[in-house]
């Protein structure tokens, strides 16, 4: 399979990222939320190139079947161990395709009272996007290619590949 993106050039994506963070928030102490499992490895990067005091949390979601597509309404699968309430929420997100369960993810948290609301998404889909949705910090804006490696997964498969691949090709 054809790499998209390196190992290493995630890394360095993600170092410049951490830096851009932990000036926006300087003084504060953002509140990660990985969503799984795709997010995992880039959670675990992404937090330690911030160098401020950070905690984390996850969460599970999965989609509905086709009938809720449109909405993108999504099933907890496992829910936050902390609340929100009077916290800097950064959500930790793979990608943004649709943009559709993002955007229902963020009413669910944004309804629990975090002081402020931010998105990190390692990989951006604008060409497929059917909600607009907030993304604050966007690793790499890809084109309609279907992704896996480094977390992201076909039938949960290829999450434990360590570059970012083109499904198939
Ligand atoms: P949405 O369309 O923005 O709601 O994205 C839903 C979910 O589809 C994402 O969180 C990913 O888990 C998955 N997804 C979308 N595009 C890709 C891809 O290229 N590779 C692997 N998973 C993807
Ligand atoms: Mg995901």
């Amino acid at each position: 399979m054809k790499v998209l993106l390196s190992f290493d050039a995630i890394q360095a994506r993600i170092l410049e990222m951490g830096r851009q963070i932990a000036a926006d928030y300087a003084g504060g102490e953002p509140h990660l939320v990985g969503v799984l499992k795709g997010a995992c490895p880039f959670m675990t990067d992404l937090a330690q190139a911030i160098e401020l005091p950070v905690t984390l949390d996850y969460i599970a979601v999965s989609s509905y079947g086709k009938a809720t597509k449109s909405t993108g309404e999504v099933k907890l699968v496992k829910d936050l161990d902390q609340g929100l309430e009077g916290r800097d929420l950064l959500v930790v997100e793979d990608i943004v395709d649709t943009g559709l369960t993002l955007n229902y993810l963020l009413n669910l948290l944004r309804a629990r009272g975090p002081r402020t609301l931010k998105v990190a998404a390692l990989l951006s889909k604008p060409s497929r996007r059917l909600v607009s949705v907030q993304v604050d910090y966007v690793g790499f804006a890809i084109e309609d290619h279907f992704v896996v490696g480094y977390g992201l997964d076909y039938n949960e498969k290829f999450r434990n590949l360590k570059d970012i691949v083109v499904y198939g090709v």
